[in-house]
């Protein structure tokens, strides 16, 4: 009696565990679908980063406040950082008409008018902003499938539209074509047409657009990972990405390298091709020739830190040992020096007396690694030829005798 009742139990425990062995591996039931909103010309397809929340959220969380993850949106009175309504939302073009940002219907336009009679001369919707608004930021419009780069760009330091860099002063201008070069670098995917051509491409599918530096920029199409662990969850081992710390140093470099090493020379395979573990130089070539003196806010941070004794001299720097870009980081000066004096003696002798000493150690950024004035962002007056500009943290980390007051 007792035996038997001990074996019926069993015998459910048994029939149980079946049941949800069953269960467990019916595929059909467990089967996760993708819905993916690009493709890349690999054919691996991109998921965005909302399907990331489940099992990344922190990241996910700190990744929407970085300026990589708003450099570009969507036009909305949230992402168009400068005035939409008066006194500060006019821009002077010359002496027979202006320009003024404004809201109409719930679209924002910049519409251009006539001095003397205040009639609108012509109208352009703003479709998309690009720059999260750090320094500036410019603004674009569709035409059929095209982009349009619009007249007026909003300037940060004085908190005012500028024309946009390069057109020409005293002239309204709409036109200039937006590149797939321009967009790889601001966005996260955008499919264009053709999709592997070498030439530049200024044709668009819009429905294939991924706005802002998100996580499968630097990922890559994460489709096969999502639908992996979502089948998987017990699997604690990433499956279908790459281990970006498991790359040659060289190949960490070039996941930066593709935005931050300025204008590159000699293209060999298309915009958006480039994906992690990819080797740079077999896509482009950089422009170290001129990268010292373009030092610019469309900024080679890579030239620089290259050229750099901290970087020649340590066998494992990498952008990321000073960065963490899943973060909003601008200004958290301290944890930069934390960075420095990882490798550097607390002691060092920077031929300072003991006072500026203590004092130096709160910020080495300043005296080693100065902002520089940008030479193509600036704001310059008409008349007195006066010129406000955007300065940039110098990646050239040395000994700089005019920055030590
Ligand atoms: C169903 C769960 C799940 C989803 C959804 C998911 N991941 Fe993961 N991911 C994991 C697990 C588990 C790991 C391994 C543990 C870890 O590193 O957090 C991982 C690791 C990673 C790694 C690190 C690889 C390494 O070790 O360096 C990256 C990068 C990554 N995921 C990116 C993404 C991106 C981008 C998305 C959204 C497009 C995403 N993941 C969505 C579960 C998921
Ligand atoms: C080679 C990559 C690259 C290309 C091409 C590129 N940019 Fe940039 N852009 C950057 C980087 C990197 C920054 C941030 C620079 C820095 O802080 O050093 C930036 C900054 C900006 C900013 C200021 C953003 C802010 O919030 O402060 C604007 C506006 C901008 N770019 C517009 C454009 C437009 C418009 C084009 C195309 C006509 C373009 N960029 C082409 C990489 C690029
Ligand atoms: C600008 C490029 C970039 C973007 C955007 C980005 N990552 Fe990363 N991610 C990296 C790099 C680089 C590493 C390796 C970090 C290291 O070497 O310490 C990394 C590492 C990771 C890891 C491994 C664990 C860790 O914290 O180091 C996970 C998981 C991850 N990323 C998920 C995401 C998700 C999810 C997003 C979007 C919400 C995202 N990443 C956006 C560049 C990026
Ligand atoms: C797809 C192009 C792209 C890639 C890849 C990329 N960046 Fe950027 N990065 C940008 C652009 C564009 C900006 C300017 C964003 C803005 O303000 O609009 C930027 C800005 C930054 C900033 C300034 C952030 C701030 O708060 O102003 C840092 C730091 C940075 N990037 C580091 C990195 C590092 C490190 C990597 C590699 C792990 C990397 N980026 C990869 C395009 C890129
Ligand atoms: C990964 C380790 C590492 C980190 C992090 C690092 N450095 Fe260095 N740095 C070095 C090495 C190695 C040298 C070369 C020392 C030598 O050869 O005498 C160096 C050299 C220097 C020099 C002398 C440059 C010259 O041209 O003479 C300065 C200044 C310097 N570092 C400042 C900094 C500052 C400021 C930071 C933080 C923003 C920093 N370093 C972060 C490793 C590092
Ligand atoms: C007030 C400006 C100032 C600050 C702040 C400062 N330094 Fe220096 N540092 C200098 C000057 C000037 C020299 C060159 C000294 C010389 O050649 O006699 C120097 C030299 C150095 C050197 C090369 C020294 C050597 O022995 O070759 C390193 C490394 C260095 N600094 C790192 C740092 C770090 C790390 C910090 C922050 C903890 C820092 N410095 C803060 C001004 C500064
Ligand atoms: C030795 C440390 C260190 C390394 C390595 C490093 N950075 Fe930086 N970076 C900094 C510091 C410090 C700042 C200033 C941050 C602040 O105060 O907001 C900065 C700022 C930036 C900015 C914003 C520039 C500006 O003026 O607005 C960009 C973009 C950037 N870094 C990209 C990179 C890239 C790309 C790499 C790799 C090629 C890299 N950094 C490597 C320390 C470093």
């Amino acid at each position: 009696m007792h035996l038997k009742k001990q074996s019926l139990t069993l015998f459910t425990v048994l029939l149980l565990c079946g049941l949800l062995y069953i269960r467990c591996n019916d595929s059909s039931k467990s089967k996760y679908v993708i819905a993916a909103i690009a493709s890349h010309s690999n054919g691996q397809q991109f998921v965005g980063s909302a399907t990331c929340i489940d099992c990344h959220k922190e990241i996910y969380d700190t990744h929407q406040k970085t300026a990589h993850y708003n450099t570009s949106a969507i036009a909305s009175a949230l992402s168009i950082k400068g005035a939409t309504s008066s006194p500060n939302n006019t821009l002077n073009v010359n002496d027979s008409l202006y320009v003024k940002i404004e809201q109409r219907n719930g679209s924002l336009y910049q519409n251009a008018y006539a001095k003397k009679t205040d009639a609108l001369l012509n109208s352009n919707k703003i479709d998309l902003v690009i720059g999260s608004g750090v320094k500036g930021q410019s603004f674009l419009n569709w035409r059929a499938d095209s982009l349009h780069q619009i007249h007026a760009s909003y300037f940060v330091k004085s908190n005012s539209w500028i024309k946009s860099p390069g057109y020409k002063d005293g002239v309204l201008q709409n036109n200039r074509r937006i590149s797939s070069r321009c967009l790889e670098c601001h966005t996260t995917f955008v499919e264009t047409r053709p999709l592997t051509t070498l030439k530049s491409k200024n044709t668009y599918n819009r429905n294939r657009f991924i706005e802002g530096v998100d996580c499968e920029r630097c990922h890559g199409p994460s489709a096969e990972h999502v639908k992996y662990h979502n089948e998987h969850p017990k699997e604690l081992q990433g499956k279908h990405i790459k281990i970006i710390k498991a790359l040659t140093r060289q190949q960490q470099l070039d996941v930066c390298a593709l935005c931050h090493s300025g204008p590159r020379k000699l293209k060999i395979k298309p915009e958006f091709s480039f994906l992690v573990g990819d080797r740079l130089n077999t896509f482009s070539s950089p422009d170290f020739f001129s990268s010292r003196s373009e030092l610019d806010v469309h900024g080679n941070q890579y030239g620089m830190l290259l050229a750099s004794k901290c970087f020649k001299n340590s066998k494992s720097m990498t952008c990321t040992t000073c960065h963490n870009v899943h973060k909003n980081e601008r200004n958290h000066t301290q944890e930069f020096v934390n960075k420095c004096l990882s490798c550097h003696d607390t002691k060092l002798n920077c031929g300072l007396d003991m006072a500026l000493r203590v004092e130096s150690k709160k910020n080495c950024i300043s005296c080693h690694m100065p902002e520089i004035k940008s030479k193509s962002m600036f704001k310059a007056n008409a008349i007195t030829k006066d010129t406000i500009s955007v300065k940039v943290f110098s990646h050239y980390i040395g000994v700089y005798p005019n920055a030590i007051k």
